[in-house]
């Protein structure tokens, strides 16, 4: 029994380091995606969806805490890439006005934009990775 409990200390240790190696990996490759994200967002979206993510007025609908980020989780990537019309309801008010299509973005730098948009402005959904981006562009609603 004794020997038992010394000989897992290393295993114990190893495992541990394992555990915290992973986590720190997946927090870095989450950071990476937040901010090259917040860059693509400055660019290419703030000019409508406002540097808060506020939007504006009854043109342009929030991003802000908005229910609609976790309603439609994966059609978020064909929103960005194919753009979108049509009456859509967001924290409960209506918006119906054009958002142009984004071909010029790659589809990691979809990723990467959607990861700082679904974290940010109190939202808080985690990383989104660019393997979904193909998987959810091939399941565009129109
Ligand atoms: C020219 C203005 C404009 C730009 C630039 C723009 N959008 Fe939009 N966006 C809109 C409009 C208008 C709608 C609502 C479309 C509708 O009524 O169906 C919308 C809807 C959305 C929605 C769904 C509704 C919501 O509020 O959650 C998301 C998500 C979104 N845009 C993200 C982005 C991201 C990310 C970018 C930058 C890559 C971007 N938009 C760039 C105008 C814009």
């Amino acid at each position: 029994m004794k020997r038992f409990w010394v000989g897992s200390i290393p295993f114990t240790f190893v495992l541990s380091t394992l555990i915290f190696s992973c986590q720190s990996e997946a927090e870095i490759e989450y950071q990476r995606y937040f901010i090259q994200g917040r860059n693509i967002y400055q660019t290419q979206c703030k000019n409508c969806h406002s540097e808060n993510g506020e939007g504006l007025g009854e043109l342009y609908p929030p991003l802000k805490e908005a229910d609609y980020l976790r309603k439609n989780k994966t059609q978020l990537a064909c929103t960005i890439h194919n753009g979108q019309q049509g009456l859509i309801v967001v924290n409960g008010k209506f918006y119906n006005q054009k958002m142009p299509s984004q071909t010029q973005l790659s589809p990691i730098e979809i990723a990467e934009v959607i990861t700082y948009v679904t974290n940010s402005f109190g939202n808080k959904q985690g990383i989104y990775q660019v393997e979904k981006v193909n998987v959810d562009l091939g399941n565009c609603k129109e």
